[in-house]
Order: C-alpha cells, then structure tokens, then sequence
C-alpha cells in the first residue's frame, strides 16, 4: 500500500463522526484518452396539467422500477472505464477504490447526494460522474442515481449511449413528470436522470427550487446520488447545486489546469462542503507535489 493510501486510512480513522473538511481529500486520478459517441433522441413526454406530482414528494423504489424507461443502453467504451478496450486496467482499480472511500466517509457522516465538478471544460468531470455510479451500481444491492445537471454542455448520455432527453431540463421547466426523465437499467441497479433539451436559461431553471425537491424526494431510495455538472470558472451551476448537495468532489485534469485556477476553485467550496479532489489522467509515479499526489488512481502509461 501506498504512503498516500496509508495517510489517507490514518486520516479517515481519526476524524470525528461530524466531520466536515477543511481541505481537500485526494480521492485519487482515473487515467486515459477518450472520444465520443452518438446520442439517441427520443420524443418529450408532455404531460397533462395536473399530471405532474407535487416537486419533492417521496418516491418509492418499486414504483421508480416500474415508471422508469428503460431504454436499453449501449455504454460507450470511451467513457466506460470498465470496458476492456480501455487503455488502463488500474484506472477501474482506481475507481473502486475512489467508491470504498467514499463510502468509508458515509460512515462517518451523511453523506449521499454527490456533486461532481472541475474548474475548466473536458478535466472529466462526465467520465468520472459516469464510472463512479458504474462502480456503486454494479455492486451487489448498491443503487446509485445520475443526474445529468450539465444543462449546457451535457455528455452523459453520449457515455452511456442513452436518450437525452426527456430529461432534467423538460422538468425543471414544468413540461415533464419526475417517471418520464428517469431511466433505468435491468441489468445493473443505475438510474439516469439525462440533461433533456437545451433551454436558454439553466442556471434560473437550476435555481428554481425543484432540482432541490427532486433530489429530497428521490434521494432516500439510492445509497448515492451523483450529479454532473459544468466547469466552475465559467458558470455559478455548480455552486447552485452544491448549496443542496452533501459533498463536492473537484476534478483535476493532470498536466492541464493550472495550480492558481484549481485553488480558486477549492476555495469556492471550502469550509462548505469541499469533500476532495479526483486527480485525473495522471501517470502513475509522476510528481503532482502540487496537489500532494503522487500515486494511486492512474493510468500505466508513461
Ligand atoms: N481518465 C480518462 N481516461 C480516458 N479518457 C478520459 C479520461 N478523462 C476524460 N477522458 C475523455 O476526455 C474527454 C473529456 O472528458 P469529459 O467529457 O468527462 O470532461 P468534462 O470535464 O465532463 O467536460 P465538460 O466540461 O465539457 O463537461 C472525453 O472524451 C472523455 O472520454
Ligand atoms: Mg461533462
């Protein structure tokens, strides 16, 4: 094991079970290069008026089950970290190791609702929202919900190989019901709320309070609910979503962002509710002294 690994099973040990961080965790770095894939589109459900539940009224898992579409998708191995054709066995490691970390601070405080976000645009904040939730999903009885809140620039569903919309977008704008934008998968306990169609004002939809009664309402049914969202240096969304979230997890993308930015970024969330930073596409054994790692989540290249 790591000296990291070994400084970070020391650090979770001793911290009080009402634990809120300070400073940044290194959750760790996924590791290779990626492409894209095509979206499928699906007509928007219009609901009636008077259709659509109350916002935040509590959601039961048999009857998510049941009213959820279930498209069949068709995982992009691009984005699928999982995926053989992958260029790093370890980053899957990886992954399951950033998942029993998080999980080990959800025993030391509530924790379930998840904001992934990074301070530039393509750091991969999508790839790692995306293999996190595989990563929980595919566990035996774990049951994660990812929301797609990138309303700008949404690539979920291109990783997944979903339909987009109807998605959070159709009903933060009153013209879908909380059934008609959730997915579901037989083969694996994931959920996908998609971003939905474009709309001309996401961070006013964002704000409006149903984001947040959506989440309450749906949350109590998963062990995690993650969302995605766009890059902090460009818009608030991400600090909007956070105020009704329990962590934020920062992407950095290795040998791309500069050091001043991601502090700006950090200190946007610190001393709220920063939970850590994903050093992402790094090479292992590289010296990122910068952000104090070094090893851990990683690609094998060199
Ligand atoms: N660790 C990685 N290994 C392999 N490919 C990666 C990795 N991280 C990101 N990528 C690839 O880099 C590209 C950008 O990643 P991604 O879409 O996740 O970034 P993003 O931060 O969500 O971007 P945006 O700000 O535009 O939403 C994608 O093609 C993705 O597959
Ligand atoms: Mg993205």
């Amino acid at each position: 094991m790591s000296r990291i690994h070994e400084a970070l099973k020391r650090a979770e040990e001793q911290r009080p079970s009402a634990w809120k961080p300070a400073e940044p965790t290194p959750f760790g770095v996924a590791g290779g290069e990626g492409g894209s894939a095509s979206a499928v589109s699906r007509a928007l459900y219009s609901p009636k008026w008077g259709e659509i539940p109350a916002p935040g009224r509590r959601l039961r898992l048999e009857e998510l089950r049941q009213r959820s579409s279930k498209p069949g998708w068709k995982l992009n191995p691009d984005y699928d970290a999982f995926s053989p054709q992958h260029s790093s066995a370890l980053c899957a490691e990886q992954f399951r190791t950033l998942r029993s970390r998080l999980y080990r601070l959800k025993e030391k405080s509530p924790l379930r609702t998840l904001v992934v976000t990074s301070t530039l645009p393509g750091e991969g904040k999508t790839f790692v929202a995306l293999n996190l939730a595989l990563a929980i999903a595919r566990q035996h009885e774990r049951r994660a919900l990812l929301i797609d809140a990138d309303l700008r620039a949404s690539r979920i569903h291109v990783g997944l190989g979903a339909p987009s919309a109807p998605g959070l977008s159709d009903y933060l704008s009153g013209k879908a019901d909380e059934f008609s934008i959730l997915q579901a998968d037989p083969k694996v306990e994931l959920f996908l709320v998609p971003a939905g169609k474009p709309v001309p004002n996401p961070s006013e939809l964002l704000a409006n309070g149903m984001l947040k009664s959506f989440i309450d309402g749906v949350s109590p049914v998963f062990e995690w609910v993650i969302v995605d969202t766009p890059p902090v240096l460009a818009v608030a969304d991400a600090g909007i979503i956070a105020e009704f979230c329990d962590g934020v997890m920062v992407v950095v993308r290795a040998n791309k962002t500069p050091h001043d930015l991601v502090k700006t970024t950090l200190q946007e969330f610190r001393g709220n509710n920063l939970l850590g930073v994903v050093l992402n596409d790094a090479s292992e054994g590289a010296n990122y002294g910068g952000y104090s790692f070094r090893a851990g989540f990683g690609t094998d290249k060199k």
